[in-house]
Order: structure tokens, then sequence, then C-alpha cells
């Protein structure tokens, strides 16, 4: 009989700096851990280190400038724009992601449309790619609820991860390790996870620990942290290229995710 060769996930790849993790993706794809491919590598900032790294394997890279693209969409006033109901529905969803700077209604609904505007374009890079996961690694903007039922077109099976710098529910936000080691802790850690319309609030895939002992700083404990990242987000990979993470809603009514 015919051996039949097993489909390799296609993972693409959102990055918005030095792609450490994307680095340890790729190896792991590589060295056979991960059983599956980066197709493309995309960035919200321009010429980063994670690129640079995405060629040197030949993978397909693209970036849209995230602040230019804000920066020139200024001049652009929605506030005539008439708003569907999914417009509305959308924005509900999404209005945590707005900056708290910003604190007028119609100046909230001004920034979701351009950023909505600059998430159209990086799925129309993303669309040119055929891809099973979406890997967020170090991609440091939050996805509107627009984006992401764009990619979960299937709500039972999340698309999207992410790896957070924290043992979630924890120092959700942009600064795990700092929030972790400033408050004391004596474990840190980070986590996989899916992507949900919250800030780091989606259904937990694998999350690693790291000690902070007497005479560690801030800076070493980042650095044990980012170590344990390149272990822990491939495997969290392979579970979902093993078709072995489920999701399924728990006693208490949230999601979670059921390994096996
Ligand atoms: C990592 O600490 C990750 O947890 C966080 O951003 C950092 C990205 O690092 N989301 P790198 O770009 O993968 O080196």
């Amino acid at each position: 009989m015919a051996h039949q060769e097993k489909k390799r996930l296609k993972i693409g790849v959102l990055i918005s700096g030095s792609g450490s993790n994307l680095q340890a993706i790729i190896d792991a794809c590589e060295s056979g851990l991960i059983d599956g491919e980066v197709v493309f590598v995309g960035s919200d900032v321009p010429d980063v280190k994670g690129l640079a790294r995405a060629k040197k394997h030949h993978i397909p890279t693209f970036a849209v400038n995230y602040k230019e693209f804000m920066r020139a969409a200024r001049s652009f006033d929605p506030a005539e724009k008439v708003l569907t109901e999914s417009d509305s529905d959308f924005m509900k969803k999404s209005l945590h992601i707005v900056p708290r700077s910003i604190t007028s209604d119609e100046d909230k609904i001004a920034w979701l449309y351009r950023r909505m505007a600059f998430e159209m374009i990086l799925l129309e890079h993303m669309e040119q790619f055929d891809f099973d996961l979406l890997v967020l690694a170090g991609f440091m903007r939050n996805l509107t609820a627009f984006f992401i039922d764009q990619i979960n077109t299937d709500p039972a099976k999340p698309l999207i991860m992410n790896i957070h710098p924290a043992l979630l529910p924890s120092f959700p936000g942009t600064n795990g390790y700092e929030d972790t080691f400033n408050y004391g802790c004596k474990v840190g850690g980070s986590t996989v996870h899916f992507v949900d319309y919250g800030e780091d609030t989606g259904p937990i895939i694998g999350q690693i620990t790291v000690p902070i002992l007497p005479g560690d700083t801030l800076d070493n404990f980042k650095e044990k942290g980012l170590k344990q990242e390149w272990i822990l987000y491939p495997q969290c990979i392979q579970l979902f290229a093993e078709g072995s993470l489920k999701v399924v809603t728990a006693d208490n009514g949230r999601k979670k995710v059921q390994i096996g």
C-alpha cells in the first residue's frame, strides 16, 4: 500500500521585533520537533531582526508599518460614516484596546476604524498564503474582534496562538516579566494561549515556570524566561499540529483547552 504522507502544519507568524521565538519555531520545524513549516512572517515594524531571521530561512516576509499607517490615517474622519450593525458589534468587543488617552466616543470609534483599516492591509498580505495556524511571536498589537473573526471562522476552533511572558491570568498586558518581578513573585514564567477578544484572556494551552531567586535581576529573570519560551512555544504548536488541543467549556462557563 502506498505510504500516505501526513499533512504538515502550515504556520503563519506575526512579529514586531527580535523574533527569538520565531527562530525557535523555525528551528523546531527544521529539526522535526514541529511537524510543520513557517509559510510567512509578517511584521508591523519594518526592518526588525525577526524579518532578517525569516529571510535567512527563505521564508516569505512582509511588513506593514503600523506607526506610519496610523499617523497617515489621522486625517481619515469616519465620524460621518454610518455604523453598520456588525461594525458596532466589533467596536464594542474591541473597545478595551483603544489607548486610555482617547476619551471621547467619537475619537474611540475613529481610532478603531483606523486600526481596522491597518488590519485589513495585514490580512491582504496574509491572504496570499495558505496557513492552518497564526502564531503571534512578540507581535505587540492587540487584535480587534474584526481581525480575529476573519481568522477564526469556526468559534469552536481557535486558530490564533500567542505567547505571553507571565503566568496568566496574572499580569496580562505588555510588561509581563517586569510586572511579575516588581510584584515580588518568587516564580514567574510564560503562557501560550489561544487568542480571544480580551487582552491575554484566551484559553491556556501551556505554561512554563521560572524561579525568581535571591540575587536575580529583572534582566537575568527575563533572559531565563525567554529561554523557556523557546521550549514552550514549539511544544504547544506541535500539540496543535497533532490535533491534540480541544476547546471545551468548563463548569464555570469558561472556555478551556483540553489536551489529548
Ligand atoms: C517575548 O517575551 C514574548 O513573550 C512577548 O514578547 C517577547 C518577544 O520576544 N510577547 P522575541 O521577539 O520572540 O525575541
